[in-house]
């Protein structure tokens, strides 16, 4: 009889603050800055005054100073968060984000800040929470890296080379410079790395394009090679799409993150502090 296969994350009871949140660590962080905040305002303030008044003003701590409801809070959320099993950095997350939100109400900047850093990021960050892949650029290593792959692939007919998720261009615009006989493209979803890669492209006097939208909606057949540097959440799907769209003879090449469970043809490292470069032959 076939034997199932479970996870270890199945087999592990979740914790009791977990079965309580939504499934989005967003969510999650939201709720538990909410619940710690409802808290420390409606119950701290009544319960440490009755209780601590005498050692406290024996102490000379005064409940007045915001500084102590914030330490609090910060005490609350890491521990809510660590009871949410929630991962370490989004705990140090919790932390900042109340230090920073006093720390700018200090600073008293005028409104239009705090505008123009909301459409900044908006723009820059997109759908991210629908993508799960935030903006970050590649490394000149992985430029130079991916330039020697496509030296050696095939012949010397032109390529079309695609990047999915091209930022702001970078890595684009290098392959355009070396090999001006390829057709060389980028994808991006975010509408501001996406204009500033348009208006390097429009400079750069190379035959790079980028078009604005999503790959998920894109046809990988019309490409010889794609590079993606894109999040390990996304790879199992980017896999079936090149499987099931890209034709044999082509390369997929993936900076960083290897696609679970197949073993990549080469695997390059292109310098000591940038990341590997996985190639998959189709
Ligand atoms: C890690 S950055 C890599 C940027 C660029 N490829 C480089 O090497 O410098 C990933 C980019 O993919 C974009 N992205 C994420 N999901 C996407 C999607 N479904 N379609 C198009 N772009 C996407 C993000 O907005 C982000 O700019």
């Amino acid at each position: 009889m076939p034997s199932a296969k479970l996870s270890v994350e199945t087999l592990l009871p979740k914790p009791w603050l977990q079965r309580l949140l939504p499934k989005r660590l967003w969510c999650q962080a939201l709720l538990i800055q909410t619940l710690s905040i409802l808290l420390i305002a409606g119950l701290a303030p009544g319960v440490i005054n009755s209780v601590f008044a005498f050692e406290l003003s024996h102490l000379g701590i005064s409940l007045e100073h915001v500084w102590i409801w914030l330490l609090l809070h910060i005490c609350l959320v890491s521990l809510l968060a660590k009871a949410a099993q929630m991962p370490v950095w989004w705990r140090w997350i919790h932390a900042i984000f109340p230090v920073a939100v006093l720390g700018m109400q200090h600073i008293n900047l005028p409104a239009t800040v705090y505008l123009a850093g909301f459409i900044i990021t908006l723009t820059l960050y997109w759908s991210v929470h629908n993508t799960r892949v935030p903006f970050y650029p590649s490394f000149p290593a992985t430029w130079r890296a991916l330039h020697h792959v496509l030296e050696q692939h095939g012949d010397d007919a032109p390529l079309k080379v695609l990047d999915i998720g091209s930022g702001i261009g970078d890595l684009a615009l290098f392959l355009a410079s070396q090999r001006v006989h390829d057709e060389v493209s980028g994808i991006e979803i975010a509408p501001l790395p996406w204009a500033v890669s348009a208006v390097r492209a429009l400079f750069s006097g190379t035959s790079a394009r980028f078009t604005l939208g999503d790959y998920r909606e894109l046809d990988f057949a019309k490409f010889d090679v794609i590079f993606a540097y894109l999040s390990p959440a996304v790879m199992p799907d980017v896999w079936q799409k090149v499987r099931a769209e890209m034709p044999a003879g082509t390369l997929f090449v993936s900076s960083e993150f290897p696609v679970p469970d197949m073993t990549a043809q080469r695997i390059i490292y292109p310098q000591k502090n940038a990341p590997a470069l996985y190639v998959y032959s189709l």
